[in-house]
């Protein structure tokens, strides 16, 4: 049964397409500063409620990041949920998905956009966008601005930076610093925080993604133990859903910030991590150099080096709401809230 009552969202588009077995939801949480915007993800889930659920949830995220980062979209997001893993279907059968998947979104007509998310990239927004306008994110070959890990990790980089000096480190010269997930943008971060003098540590549910980063001195931490090492700064890049109450309470760290969406699982992790000193980047700000990209390059007509200079200002936005979250003495997630939320007033 899907909760119609615990989500402030303003719609929840949901489609069962017999022909392929998927289930699409597209959830609307916001139109006020403009189109709900937000990418696509594909991947398998235990029930229709709980892709619902997760939808629901990265629509609001995308929000409050739309806001926050000053952006004229509002938030939404699109769950496909796949019959089989990603890595099971055929091209013919991921295509027929996609072919569906275009057509909700031309019946949306605008109201939402949508951009690559876990189990989608370039190539995907590429098919869409021969059916509708209404994707960005496309390749460079096919005209668009290609992918937007670059400036994902490049601000999730200077999240990093604004945390630790948060933390009352002058930076991250021999600070330990783990990164979970070493994907496209992972990967980048690894590269980022090495290079700026930590110790990395690196993990991965797929080893390979670790040995260039262990070939260049990272230590390879197994991925069931991410949230029991030791470490100045775990910057999750994998999924959300890394830190729910028993590991707020335990979690050996004095940073957190990386760039999966929705780090915490309840308000009461982020209560408990507050109350032991720990510092937590807004996730939604900590990741919004994607949101910059796409939606500056393909609605603003902004160049690179704009996506770039406007993704480093997140080390800004992070130092004025630490600075009010120490004012009001509420934890930087509330503070950063409320702002992006007063924001997205009409
Ligand atoms: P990706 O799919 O390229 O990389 C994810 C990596 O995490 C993969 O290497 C995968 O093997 C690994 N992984 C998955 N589960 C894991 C686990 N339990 N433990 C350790 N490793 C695990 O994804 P990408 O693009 O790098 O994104 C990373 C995260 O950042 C995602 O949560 C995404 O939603 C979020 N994000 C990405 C943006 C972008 O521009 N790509 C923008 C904003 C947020
Ligand atoms: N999925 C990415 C995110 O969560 C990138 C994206 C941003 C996709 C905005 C569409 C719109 O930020």
């Amino acid at each position: 049964m899907i909760d119609t009552q615990l989500w402030d969202g303003e719609m929840t588009c949901v489609r069962h397409d017999e022909r392929t077995g998927a289930t699409f939801v597209i959830a609307l949480h916001s139109t006020t500063l403009g189109p709900a915007a937000g990418g696509t993800r594909a991947m398998t889930y235990p029930s229709v409620d709980e892709a619902v659920a997760d939808a629901r949830r990265l629509a609001h995220a995308m929000s409050l990041k739309m806001a926050a980062a000053d952006l004229p979209m509002g938030g939404g997001k699109s769950v496909i949920m796949l019959p089989e893993p990603r890595a099971k279907l055929d091209d013919g059968q991921w295509r027929d998905i996609l072919s569906v998947h275009a057509h909700n979104l031309e019946l949306l007509n605008g109201s939402y956009w949508t951009g690559p998310d876990v189990g989608t990239g370039s190539g995907d927004m590429d098919v869409l966008a021969r059916v509708t306008r209404f994707a960005f994110g496309r390749s460079v070959t096919a005209g668009g601005p290609g992918s937007s890990a670059e400036a994902t990790a490049q601000g999730v980089f200077s999240a990093i930076q604004a945390s630790v000096r948060e933390a009352g480190e002058s930076g991250l010269d021999g600070l330990r610093v783990l990164v979970q997930g070493l994907g496209a943008v992972g990967s980048r971060v690894a590269s980022l925080v090495a290079e700026a003098g930590a110790r990395l540590l690196v993990t991965d549910v797929d080893e390979a993604r670790c040995e260039p980063h262990v070939a260049a001195g990272a230590r390879i931490v197994p991925a069931d133990e991410v949230t029991r090492t030791e470490c100045d700064v775990l910057a999750p890049c994998a999924t959300g859903g890394v830190i729910d109450t028993d590991i707020a309470a335990t979690l050996p760290v004095r940073v957190v910030a990386g760039a999966a969406n929705n780090i915490l699982t309840t308000d009461e992790a982020e209560r408990v991590l507050h109350e032991r000193g720990i510092i937590v980047a807004p996730d939604f700000i900590a990741n919004g150099g994607g949101a910059i990209h796409l939606v500056g390059r393909e609605v603003l007509g902004w160049s690179a080096s704009d996506v770039l200079a406007r993704t480093a200002l997140i080390e800004k936005a992070l130092d004025d709401v630490f600075a009010s979250a120490r004012d009001q003495r509420i934890s930087p997630l509330r503070a950063a809230a409320a702002r992006a939320v007063a924001r997205m007033q009409p």
